[in-house]
Protein backbone atom coordinates (compact mmCIF):
# COMPACT_ATOMS: atom_id res chain seq x y z
CA UNK A 1 0.00 0.00 0.00
CA UNK A 2 1.09 3.38 -0.82
CA UNK A 3 0.46 6.47 1.14
CA UNK A 4 2.51 8.55 -1.22
CA UNK A 5 0.90 12.16 -1.43
CA UNK A 6 -1.19 11.54 1.70
CA UNK A 7 -0.27 13.98 4.99
CA UNK A 8 -0.61 11.62 8.45
CA UNK A 9 -1.76 14.18 11.15
CA UNK A 10 0.00 11.77 14.45
CA UNK A 11 -0.81 13.65 17.98
CA UNK A 12 1.60 12.37 20.63
CA UNK A 13 3.90 11.14 17.96
CA UNK A 14 7.32 11.64 19.30
CA UNK A 15 7.77 8.00 21.15
CA UNK A 16 5.65 5.14 21.56
CA UNK A 17 2.43 4.12 19.11
CA UNK A 18 2.61 7.70 17.85
CA UNK A 19 6.10 7.05 16.53
CA UNK A 20 5.61 3.84 15.28
CA UNK A 21 2.74 5.12 13.18
CA UNK A 22 4.61 7.83 11.89
CA UNK A 23 7.31 5.72 10.91
CA UNK A 24 5.04 2.74 9.03
CA UNK A 25 3.16 5.72 7.40
CA UNK A 26 6.28 7.58 6.61
CA UNK A 27 7.79 4.31 4.90
CA UNK A 28 4.84 4.16 2.88
CA UNK A 29 5.31 7.64 1.34
CA UNK A 30 3.49 9.83 3.68
CA UNK A 31 4.34 13.09 4.91
CA UNK A 32 3.83 13.01 8.79
CA UNK A 33 3.68 15.89 11.42
CA UNK A 34 4.46 14.95 14.95
CA UNK A 35 2.28 16.68 17.13
CA UNK A 36 3.31 17.40 20.73
CA UNK A 37 3.72 18.11 23.84
CA UNK A 38 7.12 16.99 24.53
CA UNK A 39 8.99 19.02 22.31
CA UNK A 40 12.31 17.53 22.80
CA UNK A 41 10.95 13.85 22.21
CA UNK A 42 9.39 15.45 19.36
CA UNK A 43 12.55 16.96 17.70
CA UNK A 44 14.40 13.88 18.03
CA UNK A 45 11.59 12.15 16.85
CA UNK A 46 11.74 14.12 13.13
CA UNK A 47 15.19 14.08 13.39
CA UNK A 48 14.90 10.11 13.01
CA UNK A 49 11.84 9.99 10.42
CA UNK A 50 14.15 12.26 8.19
CA UNK A 51 17.12 10.51 8.41
CA UNK A 52 15.14 7.49 7.09
CA UNK A 53 14.14 9.93 4.08
CA UNK A 54 10.33 10.46 5.38
CA UNK A 55 9.11 13.83 5.31
CA UNK A 56 8.25 14.97 8.89
CA UNK A 57 7.64 17.98 10.86
CA UNK A 58 7.28 18.86 14.49
CA UNK A 59 4.40 21.12 15.91
CA UNK A 60 3.63 22.27 19.71
CA UNK A 61 0.26 20.93 20.40
CA UNK A 62 -1.46 20.17 23.00
CA UNK A 63 -4.34 18.35 22.27
CA UNK A 64 -6.68 19.59 24.73
CA UNK A 65 -6.39 23.38 23.69
CA UNK A 66 -8.77 23.86 20.81
CA UNK A 67 -6.77 27.02 19.98
CA UNK A 68 -3.62 25.42 19.78
CA UNK A 69 -5.01 22.37 17.74
CA UNK A 70 -6.26 24.62 15.24
CA UNK A 71 -3.31 26.49 14.86
CA UNK A 72 -1.07 23.29 14.35
CA UNK A 73 -4.02 22.17 11.81
CA UNK A 74 -3.26 25.29 10.26
CA UNK A 75 0.36 25.15 10.02
CA UNK A 76 -0.02 21.53 8.26
CA UNK A 77 -2.10 22.77 5.74
CA UNK A 78 0.82 25.63 5.03
CA UNK A 79 3.36 22.99 4.86
CA UNK A 80 2.11 20.09 3.33
CA UNK A 81 -1.48 21.49 1.80
CA UNK A 82 -3.63 19.46 3.74
CA UNK A 83 -4.09 16.30 6.27
CA UNK A 84 -5.48 12.90 4.99
CA UNK A 85 -4.73 10.53 7.83
CA UNK A 86 -5.71 11.78 11.39
CA UNK A 87 -4.62 9.78 14.41
CA UNK A 88 -5.75 10.66 17.36
CA UNK A 89 -2.99 8.84 19.57
CA UNK A 90 -2.43 10.95 22.79
CA UNK A 91 -3.44 9.81 25.83
CA UNK A 92 -2.86 10.36 29.55
CA UNK A 93 -2.58 6.10 30.71
CA UNK A 94 -0.67 6.14 34.23
CA UNK A 95 -1.51 3.93 36.79
CA UNK A 96 -3.10 6.65 38.45
CA UNK A 97 -5.46 7.10 36.27
CA UNK A 98 -6.46 3.50 36.26
CA UNK A 99 -7.63 4.08 40.26
CA UNK A 100 -10.78 4.99 41.41
CA UNK A 101 -12.48 8.34 41.15
CA UNK A 102 -12.38 9.24 44.74
CA UNK A 103 -8.72 9.04 44.68
CA UNK A 104 -7.89 11.51 42.44
CA UNK A 105 -8.26 15.75 42.49
CA UNK A 106 -11.32 16.71 39.99
CA UNK A 107 -8.35 18.62 38.23
CA UNK A 108 -6.84 15.27 38.00
CA UNK A 109 -10.08 13.79 36.43
CA UNK A 110 -10.65 16.82 33.69
CA UNK A 111 -6.85 16.46 32.79
CA UNK A 112 -7.73 13.03 31.94
CA UNK A 113 -10.76 13.56 30.15
CA UNK A 114 -9.29 16.74 28.45
CA UNK A 115 -6.64 14.89 26.67
CA UNK A 116 -8.56 11.44 26.24
CA UNK A 117 -11.69 12.77 25.04
CA UNK A 118 -12.16 16.44 24.04
CA UNK A 119 -8.69 16.20 22.45
CA UNK A 120 -10.06 14.04 20.07
CA UNK A 121 -12.57 16.47 19.63
CA UNK A 122 -10.67 19.39 19.06
CA UNK A 123 -8.69 17.36 16.43
CA UNK A 124 -11.09 15.83 14.54
CA UNK A 125 -13.22 18.78 13.96
CA UNK A 126 -10.53 20.92 13.41
CA UNK A 127 -8.86 18.50 10.84
CA UNK A 128 -12.04 18.10 9.17
CA UNK A 129 -12.50 20.78 6.44
CA UNK A 130 -9.07 19.97 5.15
CA UNK A 131 -9.65 16.34 5.17
CA UNK A 132 -13.45 16.98 2.82
CA UNK A 133 -11.47 19.47 0.63
CA UNK A 134 -9.28 16.85 -0.44
CA UNK A 135 -12.14 13.55 -0.90
CA UNK A 136 -11.97 12.57 2.38
CA UNK A 137 -9.40 10.15 4.54
CA UNK A 138 -9.57 7.86 7.57
CA UNK A 139 -9.49 8.85 11.53
CA UNK A 140 -7.89 6.32 13.70
CA UNK A 141 -8.71 6.81 17.31
CA UNK A 142 -6.57 5.15 20.14
CA UNK A 143 -8.79 3.56 22.98
CA UNK A 144 -8.07 0.41 25.14
CA UNK A 145 -9.19 -3.10 26.38
CA UNK A 146 -9.59 -0.63 29.64
CA UNK A 147 -12.66 0.75 28.22
CA UNK A 148 -14.29 -2.81 28.47
CA UNK A 149 -14.84 -2.79 32.20
CA UNK A 150 -14.76 0.70 32.14
CA UNK A 151 -14.87 1.08 36.09
CA UNK A 152 -11.79 3.50 36.60
CA UNK A 153 -11.59 7.24 34.99
CA UNK A 154 -9.08 6.05 32.55
CA UNK A 155 -11.48 3.07 31.57
CA UNK A 156 -14.53 5.30 30.82
CA UNK A 157 -12.13 7.78 29.38
CA UNK A 158 -11.48 5.21 26.52
CA UNK A 159 -15.19 4.02 26.32
CA UNK A 160 -15.72 8.03 25.46
CA UNK A 161 -12.97 7.42 22.64
CA UNK A 162 -15.38 4.45 21.52
CA UNK A 163 -18.37 6.35 21.46
CA UNK A 164 -16.59 9.46 20.05
CA UNK A 165 -15.63 6.96 16.89
CA UNK A 166 -19.50 5.69 16.35
CA UNK A 167 -20.51 9.54 16.42
CA UNK A 168 -17.64 10.93 13.53
CA UNK A 169 -18.05 8.26 11.45
CA UNK A 170 -21.94 9.17 11.34
CA UNK A 171 -21.18 13.11 11.00
CA UNK A 172 -18.20 12.59 8.84
CA UNK A 173 -19.25 9.86 6.45
CA UNK A 174 -20.57 12.52 3.88
CA UNK A 175 -17.13 14.45 3.44
CA UNK A 176 -15.44 10.59 2.90
CA UNK A 177 -14.26 10.20 5.90
CA UNK A 178 -14.19 6.62 7.70
CA UNK A 179 -13.31 7.18 11.63
CA UNK A 180 -12.42 3.32 13.12
CA UNK A 181 -10.57 2.96 16.82
CA UNK A 182 -8.11 0.69 17.55
CA UNK A 183 -8.58 -0.84 21.73
CA UNK A 184 -5.28 -2.80 22.64
CA UNK A 185 -4.25 -4.61 25.58
CA UNK A 186 -1.26 -4.47 27.01
CA UNK A 187 1.59 -3.34 24.82
CA UNK A 188 5.30 -3.44 24.94
CA UNK A 189 5.83 1.08 24.71
CA UNK A 190 8.40 1.72 27.12
CA UNK A 191 6.14 3.92 29.07
CA UNK A 192 3.72 1.17 30.08
CA UNK A 193 6.27 -1.19 31.02
CA UNK A 194 8.10 1.46 32.87
CA UNK A 195 4.54 1.88 34.39
CA UNK A 196 3.56 -1.45 35.43
CA UNK A 197 5.14 -3.54 37.98
CA UNK A 198 6.86 -7.07 36.55
CA UNK A 199 4.65 -9.17 37.95
CA UNK A 200 1.49 -7.72 36.50
CA UNK A 201 3.15 -7.54 33.28
CA UNK A 202 3.24 -11.09 33.51
CA UNK A 203 0.09 -11.78 34.90
CA UNK A 204 -1.76 -10.19 32.27
CA UNK A 205 0.58 -12.32 29.81
CA UNK A 206 0.17 -15.39 31.36
CA UNK A 207 -3.56 -15.67 32.88
CA UNK A 208 -5.48 -13.17 30.96
CA UNK A 209 -4.31 -13.32 27.33
CA UNK A 210 -4.93 -16.47 25.37
CA UNK A 211 -1.66 -16.12 23.26
CA UNK A 212 0.95 -15.72 25.86
CA UNK A 213 3.30 -13.43 24.50
CA UNK A 214 3.94 -9.78 24.74
CA UNK A 215 2.12 -7.42 22.72
CA UNK A 216 3.98 -5.42 20.68
CA UNK A 217 3.95 -2.38 19.18
CA UNK A 218 3.94 -3.94 15.81
CA UNK A 219 0.62 -5.26 16.98
CA UNK A 220 -1.25 -2.30 16.74
CA UNK A 221 0.52 -0.73 13.66
CA UNK A 222 -0.29 -3.35 11.94
CA UNK A 223 -4.19 -3.16 12.90
CA UNK A 224 -4.21 0.80 12.01
CA UNK A 225 -2.20 -0.07 8.79
CA UNK A 226 -5.07 -1.97 7.40
CA UNK A 227 -7.40 0.61 8.33
CA UNK A 228 -6.03 3.85 7.12
CA UNK A 229 -5.94 1.45 3.81
CA UNK A 230 -8.56 0.75 0.55
CA UNK A 231 -8.83 -2.51 2.40
CA UNK A 232 -11.14 -1.15 5.12
CA UNK A 233 -12.79 1.34 2.60
CA UNK A 234 -16.51 -0.29 3.51
CA UNK A 235 -15.50 -0.24 7.67
CA UNK A 236 -16.42 2.72 9.45
CA UNK A 237 -17.27 3.48 13.24
CA UNK A 238 -15.70 0.06 14.70
CA UNK A 239 -13.49 -0.53 17.37
CA UNK A 240 -11.02 -3.36 17.05
CA UNK A 241 -9.43 -5.44 19.75
CA UNK A 242 -5.77 -6.06 19.54
CA UNK A 243 -5.06 -7.89 23.26
CA UNK A 244 -4.36 -11.72 22.37
CA UNK A 245 -7.72 -12.25 23.96
CA UNK A 246 -7.20 -10.38 27.22
CA UNK A 247 -10.10 -8.31 25.92
CA UNK A 248 -12.54 -11.40 25.98
CA UNK A 249 -12.05 -11.84 29.94
CA UNK A 250 -12.06 -8.57 31.12
N1 LIG B 1 0.89 1.05 25.69
C1 LIG B 1 -0.21 0.38 25.97
O1 LIG B 1 -0.17 -0.75 26.50
C2 LIG B 1 -1.55 0.97 25.65
C3 LIG B 1 -2.68 0.15 25.79
C4 LIG B 1 -3.94 0.66 25.46
C5 LIG B 1 -4.06 1.95 25.01
N2 LIG B 1 -2.95 2.74 24.91
C6 LIG B 1 -3.16 4.12 24.42
O2 LIG B 1 -2.31 4.33 23.30
C7 LIG B 1 -1.92 5.71 23.25
C8 LIG B 1 -0.41 5.81 23.18
O3 LIG B 1 0.14 5.00 24.19
P1 LIG B 1 1.72 4.94 24.40
O4 LIG B 1 1.98 3.80 25.34
O5 LIG B 1 2.41 5.01 23.10
O6 LIG B 1 1.91 6.32 25.21
P2 LIG B 1 3.23 7.14 25.59
O7 LIG B 1 2.99 7.70 26.94
O8 LIG B 1 4.44 6.30 25.36
O9 LIG B 1 3.24 8.32 24.52
C9 LIG B 1 2.23 9.27 24.54
C10 LIG B 1 2.71 10.52 23.81
O10 LIG B 1 1.63 11.44 23.85
C11 LIG B 1 2.14 12.73 24.16
N3 LIG B 1 1.07 13.51 24.78
C12 LIG B 1 0.57 13.38 26.04
N4 LIG B 1 -0.36 14.31 26.28
C13 LIG B 1 -0.46 15.05 25.14
C14 LIG B 1 -1.24 16.16 24.77
N5 LIG B 1 -2.10 16.73 25.65
N6 LIG B 1 -1.11 16.67 23.52
C15 LIG B 1 -0.23 16.11 22.64
N7 LIG B 1 0.57 15.07 22.95
C16 LIG B 1 0.46 14.54 24.19
C17 LIG B 1 3.30 12.46 25.11
O11 LIG B 1 4.20 13.57 25.14
C18 LIG B 1 3.90 11.20 24.50
O12 LIG B 1 4.89 11.50 23.55
C19 LIG B 1 -2.55 6.37 24.47
O13 LIG B 1 -3.77 6.97 24.09
C20 LIG B 1 -2.80 5.20 25.41
O14 LIG B 1 -3.86 5.46 26.31
C21 LIG B 1 -1.70 2.29 25.21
Amino acid sequence: MSHAGKVAFITGGAIGFGYAFAEALGSQGASVVIAEINMEAANAAVARLQSAGIRAIALECDVADDVAVDAAVAKTIAEFGGIDILINNAGLHLTKYNLPFSTLTRAEVRALFDVNVIGIVNCSVSALESMRSRGGGSIINISSMASNMSTSPYGVSKLAVRGLTMAFAKEFADAGIRVNAISPGLMATDSAMADLPPAMIESIINDMQFIHRRGEVEDIVNMMLFLVSDKASFITGETYKVSGGAALVI
